[in-house]
């Protein structure tokens, strides 16, 4: 795992937006996998930016949604997609055919698992994670098997009350459906990205802690393209 550490919340989001504007440029049918949360979000207001501004395109790029909450209304702003379309897709060129979502509401979520992973098909080039306080990625929580497929899971207990800043009711998702950690191990790059202290914790666990099913994250130490970027905050501890 590649260790990138600034200084800064605005370098941290500069750099990789820089890399990422670089690798749609040299691969325009560059196929992703995006999450929600709120890591990313200055991460793509700036991407949005630069789209606005044309110096990047994602019209022959393809993005699929990293995983979805269950349990809500169509049209509750919270749901992953709406988040991507709200804060990236919307600005950007992407054509709607090229944006793949999960949707929880199907009555056969199996089946539409199954699909979301032959759309996959031979994995992403990039993906781009947030990590949760427990190691999560997407919705993989800790016990996840490192083979598990797009699937059904239900949410821990920590997942589901740090959920409720995406939301403004009390109705908190219990469970979701998520990319699972087979194609975020066998993507051809992923990014793991962290900001602010919160995650300093989980961030340390992840490069210094055993590589296991109990931080879903520290698999990715076993990955042969992963980088983690971290600002100060997040990286505090691993300084000595
Ligand atoms: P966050 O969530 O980006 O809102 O911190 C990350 C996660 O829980 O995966």
């Amino acid at each position: 795992m590649n260790l990138l550490r600034f200084d800064s919340e605005s370098a941290w989001i500069e750099c990789v937006c820089s890399l990422w504007r670089d690798r749609l440029h040299t691969n325009p049918g560059l196929k992703m996998c995006l999450p929600s949360g709120t890591t990313p979000t200055r991460i793509y207001a700036e991407m949005s930016r630069s789209a606005r501004t044309g110096i990047v395109s994602f019209d022959r790029a393809s993005v699929f949604a990293l995983d979805e909450f269950g349990g809500l209304a169509l049209d509750d702003p919270g749901r992953t997609k709406h988040t991507l379309e709200r804060q990236l897709l919307d600005a950007v060129d992407l054509p709607s055919s090229a944006f793949h979502f999960l949707d929880p509401d199907v009555p056969d979520a199996l089946r539409h698992c199954r699909d979301y992973d032959d759309a996959i098909g031979d994995g992403f080039d990039l993906m781009l994670l947030g990590i949760g306080l427990n190691g999560h990625l997407g919705m993989n929580e800790p016990g996840s098997a490192s083979d598990s497929p797009t699937r059904r899971v239900t949410l821990h207990g920590t997942t589901v009350e740090s959920s409720a800043r995406y939301f403004a009711h009390q109705n908190l998702p219990q469970w979701g459906l998520t990319v699972g950690l087979k194609a975020v191990l066998a993507s051809k790059e992923v990014w793991l990205l962290a900001n602010g202290a919160a995650k300093a914790g989980v961030i340390e666990q992840t490069v210094r802690g055993e590589i296991g099913p109990s931080n879903p994250a520290s698999l990715l130490r076993r990955h042969p393209n992963c980088s983690l970027f971290v600002d100060a905050e997040a990286g505090a501890l691993l300084l000595d």
